[in-house]
Parts: C-alpha cells; sequence; structure tokens
C-alpha cells in the first residue's frame, strides 16, 4: 500500500514509521521545512524510545520518506493520513479543527485517483463528515472516501502500542475503504490477531474520547479514594491490587498519584465537555473528573508544604521528574508544573531534575534550579519529592539522599518506595493514600 501521513508530530510520525515497517510505501510530509530536514538527518523532534532507529532502518530500506510537498505525497496514494494537531482552542477548550480543515483542502486539491482519507488525529464526533463535504465540494469526481481511525498511542511505549494493539478501529461504512483499511493492517491481524473493530464514522470518533475520558476517570477515582485511605488509616495500593484483581474493573490505571497530565487527557475531556454541552447531553462524571483533576495537582503542592510542617518559607525543596510521566520529555499539563508553582507561591525555593524534559521544562518553570542529577538536587534541601516515577529514581541510594538533605524528608508522590525501605534509611516517607506512620 502506498500511504501519506500528513504532519509529523508525535502521532503521524510513530504512525508513519510504524506503517513502514509493516512493508507500506510511506511519505511523511509535514510544512515545517526545518523539521523535513532534520528528519533526513534522522534528528527526531520528539523524544520517543526507539523511534529513531525505526526511522532509521525504514528510511534505509526506502519504504519511508520525508517531504514537504503534499501533493508529491498524496499523488497515487492508496491512502491519506490527516494526523495534525487539534489543540484545545484557546479560551473555550473545544478542539481546534483548523488544522484538520485545512489538510483536507490541501488533500482535496491534490487528489488523483480514489484514495481513501483517514483521520487519525483525535477529531470531535461530525469531523468526518465536515472532512468529506470539504473533499466533495473540491473533488467532486475524486471517488475518496472519508474514515476515522483513531490512535491510542501511549507516550514512551507508542511503538509497541502500534504494533500491539488491544484493537484498531475503523470508521467508515464504505465497503471498499474497509478493504483498503484491512490490507493496512494486514500485518497486524496476521500476526497478533489484534481486532479490527468496524463502526459507524461517529461511533469511531467517539470511541476514542470515551476511552480517554473513561482512564481519566478510573485514575481521578482511586486518586480520590487515596485521600480517603490517608483520612480513614487505609493504604491505596492494597485497595487497587484489591479491587484491580476484579477482572471487570482490571488492574491498569489505578495508580494514585499527583494528578493525570499530558497532551491527551486533558485536552480530550475537555473537548468532550464541550460536544456533550452542545448537545444539551451534559457528562457529569467527567465534568466532576476534569475538576477534581485540576484541583489535585496544586493540593500537591500544599501535601508538601505540610509535611515540611505547614510553611515553605525559607525551605528548599528538591523535585525529582518534571515530564507528565516518564519516558517523555513532554511537559504539556505536567503536574510538576502546579506542584512546583504552589511551591514558590508559598515562598519554597526549588530544585529540580528530569532525566529528559529539562530542555522543555526550563521555559516553563522560572526561578527553578535545574540539577544535573538527583543527589544535586537534593542537597541541603528541607524535602525531596518524587512527581514523575522515572526508573531511574526507583534505585536510588536512599542512605546517601538522607545524608544530603538538610531535613530528612521524602515525599513521594508516585508511591514507588515502600515505608519500611524509606525508614531504612532514615528517611521519613509521605506517600499517596498511605496509612500514617505511628
Ligand atoms: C493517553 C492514553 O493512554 C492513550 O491511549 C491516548 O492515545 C493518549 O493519552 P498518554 O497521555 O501518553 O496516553 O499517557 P498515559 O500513560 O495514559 O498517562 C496519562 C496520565 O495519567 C499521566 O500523567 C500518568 O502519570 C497518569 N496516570 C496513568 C496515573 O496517574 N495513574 C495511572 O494509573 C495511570
Amino acid at each position: 500500500m502506498r500511504i501519506a501521513m500528513i504532519g509529523t508530530g508525535y502521532v503521524g510520525l510513530v504512525s508513519g514509521a510504524c506503517f513502514s515497517d509493516f512493508g507500506h510505501e510511506v511519505v511523511c510530509v509535514d510544512k515545517d521545512a526545518r523539521k523535513i530536514e532534520l528528519l533526513h538527518q534522522n534528528v527526531m523532534p520528539i523524544y520517543e524510545p526507539g523511534l529513531a532507529e525505526l526511522v532509521a532502518s525504514n528510511v534505509k530500506a526506502g519504504r519511508l520518506t520525508f517531504t514537504t510537498d503534499l501533493a508529491e505525497g498524496v499523488k497515487d496514494a492508496d491512502a491519506v493520513f490527516i494526523a495534525v494537531g487539534t489543540p484545545s482552542r484557546r479560551g473555550d477548550g473545544h478542539a481546534d479543527l483548523s488544522y484538520v480543515y485545512a489538510a483536507a483542502r490541501e488533500i482535496a486539491e491534490h487528489l488523483t485517483r480514489p484514495s481513501v482519507i483517514v483521520t487519525k488525529s483525535t477529531v470531535p464526533v461530525g469531523t468526518g463528515d465536515e472532512v468529506e463535504r470539504i473533499v466533495a465540494e473540491m473533488a467532486p469526481d475524486s471517488g475518496a472516501k472519508v474514515v476515522s481511525n483513531p490512535e491510542f498511542l501511549r507516550e514512551g511505549a507508542a511503538i509497541e502500542d502500534f504494533k500491539r494493539p488491544d484493537r484498531v478501529v475503523i470508521g467508515t461504512d464504505d465497503e471498499d475503504a474497509r478493504q483498503v483499511m484491512r490490507e493496512i493492517y494486514r500485518p497486524l491481524s496476521l500476526n497478533q490477531g489484534a481486532p479490527l473493530l468496524f463502526t459507524g464514522r461517529r461511533t469511531s470518533e467517539l470511541i476514542k474520547y470515551a476511552a480517554n475520558a473513561f482512564l481519566a476517570v478510573k485514575i481521578t477515582f482511586i486518586n480520590e479514594i487515596a485521600d480517603l485511605c490517608e483520612t480513614v488509616g487505609a493504604d491505596v495500593q492494597e485497595v487497587s491490587r484489591g479491587i484491580g484483581l476484579d477482572n471487570r474493573i482490571g488492574a491498569k490505571f489505578l495508580h494514585a498519584g499527583p494528578g493525570y497530565g499530558g497532551s491527551c487527557f486533558p485536552k480530550d475531556t475537555l473537548a468532550l465537555l464541550k460536544t456533550a454541552a452542545d448537545n444539551e447531553t451534559p457528562l457529569r462524571i467527567v465534568e466532576a473528573t476534569v475538576q477534581v483533576n485540576d484541583n489535585r495537582k496544586r493540593a500537591m503542592g500544599r501535601k508538601v508544604i505540610k509535611a515540611m510542617g505547614g510553611d515553605a518559607h525559607g525551605k528548599t525543596v528538591a523535585v525529582l521528574g518534571l515530564t507528565f510521566k516518564p519516558n517523555t520529555d513532554d511537559m504539556r499539563d505536567a503536574p510538576s508544573l502546579s506542584v512546583i508553582a504552589a511551591l514558590q507561591d508559598a515562598g519554597a525555593t526549588v530544585r529540580a531534575y528530569d532525566p529528559e524534559g529539562v530542555e522543555q521544562a526550563r521555559p516553563m518553570l522560572p526561578g527553578v534550579d535545574f540539577c544535573p542529577n538527583p543527589y544535586a538536587a537534593a542537597e541541603g534541601a528541607d524535602a525531596l519529592v518524587i512527581v514523575t516515577e522515572w526508573d531511574e529514581f526507583r534505585a536510588l541510594d536512599l542512605g546517601r539522599m538522607a545524608k544530603t538533605l538538610r531535613t530528612p524528608l521524602l515525599v513521594d508522590l508516585r508511591n514507588i518506595y515502600p515505608a519500611a525501605e524509606a525508614e531504612r534509611a532514615g528517611l521519613r516517607l509521605v506517600g499517596v493514600g498511605k496509612p500514617k506512620a505511628n
């Protein structure tokens, strides 16, 4: 199959590289000439484990190319994927679809055959209808079909998620388009038997939002249970295990922490609420989730201050982990931003370390002193706070930490250290949803 991928952001680049690895001929198109130039030199615009290697090997095999010329990419393509950004529109939280529609217009202008146009970007229900309208208006004789095929990739595990998905959702009622999509995903169904779920286009668009909203609800639910655990003297990790072993609930996404962040959950829950409001069908559980999660991030800063005795003035706090989750350099809606702001507002000085995120974090975190390693950050600090659970924080020398800190306090917002281990090292441990030490 010949595939054009419009947009070399996170989703476009990962999807393009993986499709070419399936053996398809893929052209990735982006307007940003500098990005394309860098990709030609195998410099990835994002940090994603394994991506540079995957791109390099498929470029070498001649299956993956990059260009700024959309016409060239679209020409002769069996399928044209739209993988441009759909950020929250400033002011109202609606998904900004201007990039999607601009891409649709440009594609329509350059269609040479009845290609299948696929929206991979996360788009609100009904966007496919509008793309179809644009194409029908601009290229009425093209015979092009519009399909929804949302992605469910997690940053840091995107290649694995692409190649071993739980399911692939394909929204179209057109049998020819289904056949093209079947062909594109054939390597998956051959090897792992990943189910291809065919639905209507609107249903497919909604599945993406419903999935992300449900996961956001699940995390927020366990975060509130964690708060209750702290008040009643229960242990949220054991509660998670206890409920997660029930197959109907499932063990994943039940890790209590500082609240969800990232490029998807915050944006997609908001956009879903807008769709719900526009259609006068409120989603109250999602509304509550968004509100609870927003409050939680700053509340984690107050939790640290409380652990330090209630006053942050003149205190220094060492923060480990800034990105919204490990194995990414993505700082979008990262809990660290709110935690650190709350600490600074209360008069604390903040020192921080992150394995990959410093370049992105620096402009977003004025006044923070960035350190070259966790021990340098902890030097003379009054608390060590783990905000993001990078693997390298799982094997810290806690004894050395206890000596490096001015006050031997560890606030572990990801519950990676058992209380006994911290205590043995001479650290007082405050976790999330853990019973207080006697
Ligand atoms: C998510 C979805 O998982 C993915 O399917 C979708 O396509 C995009 O959004 P991503 O944002 O990359 O992916 O990260 P994910 O691993 O889902 O984590 C999202 C946030 O939830 C992070 O801030 C993470 O720390 C938090 N989280 C996740 C928890 O606090 N507890 C959990 O148990 C799981």
